[in-house]
């Protein structure tokens, strides 16, 4: 189906963003070390500038999960791909996330991770569908709230393209 995509988070608006965030962190943690966890592929642009501001000493680990092959849809399944190489026992972890859409992903990833027992997990997000919401997850830095559209760009993809875009925009079919 054709589709365009129409500009949605400028990179001015999402830089700003992240300054923000990671003076939120930086806050948060006062000098402790962290380990920086990054879920591919989405995370990784977001992940590569926030950590450009943040003043604590921290590690960069990155783990792979998949629950949506080239759909629209969560699968609601979770499928580990790469998982994160280090122990993160007894260590801080802030789990980076693009978008937290339905919450399923989140919910079981959180899980899978508990089970390593850090010493706290922390959560940041740079986007959120609240209203999509179908697991409880606590998100402890979120960036933008937004409605339900179909974003891509800044690390996001559809059908694995448009990750490279350094603005966020808006997937928008011509039968709409
Ligand atoms: P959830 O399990 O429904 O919360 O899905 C979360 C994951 O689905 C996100 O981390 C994204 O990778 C992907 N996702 C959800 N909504 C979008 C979107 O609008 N654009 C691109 N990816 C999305
Ligand atoms: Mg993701």
């Amino acid at each position: 189906m054709p589709y365009s995509i129409e500009p949605f988070i400028s990179e001015e608006d999402i830089q700003t963003k992240v300054r923000q965030l990671a003076s939120e962190i930086n806050d948060h943690y006062d000098g402790q070390p962290i380990v920086v966890l990054g879920i591919l592929k989405g995370s990784f642009m977001f992940l590569s500038d926030l950590v450009k501001h943040l003043n604590m000493p921290l590690e960069i680990e990155f783990m792979s999960i998949s629950s949506y092959g080239d759909d629209m849809e969560s699968s609601g399944k979770l499928r580990i791909e790469l998982d994160v190489r280090k122990s993160i026992a007894g260590k801080r972890v802030l789990l980076v996330e693009d978008l937290i859409d339905t919450g399923n992903s989140l919910f079981t990833n959180l899980e899978t991770l508990r089970a390593k027992n850090p010493l706290s997990l922390d959560v940041v997000t740079l986007l959120s569908k609240n209203k999509r919401r179908e697991k409880d997850v606590n998100i402890t830095f979120n960036g933008f709230t937004i409605e339900n559209k179909f974003v891509v760009g800044y690390g996001m993809d559809y059908a694995e393209k448009h990750r490279n875009l350094p603005h966020i925009g808006v997937v928008s079919f011509s039968n709409e």
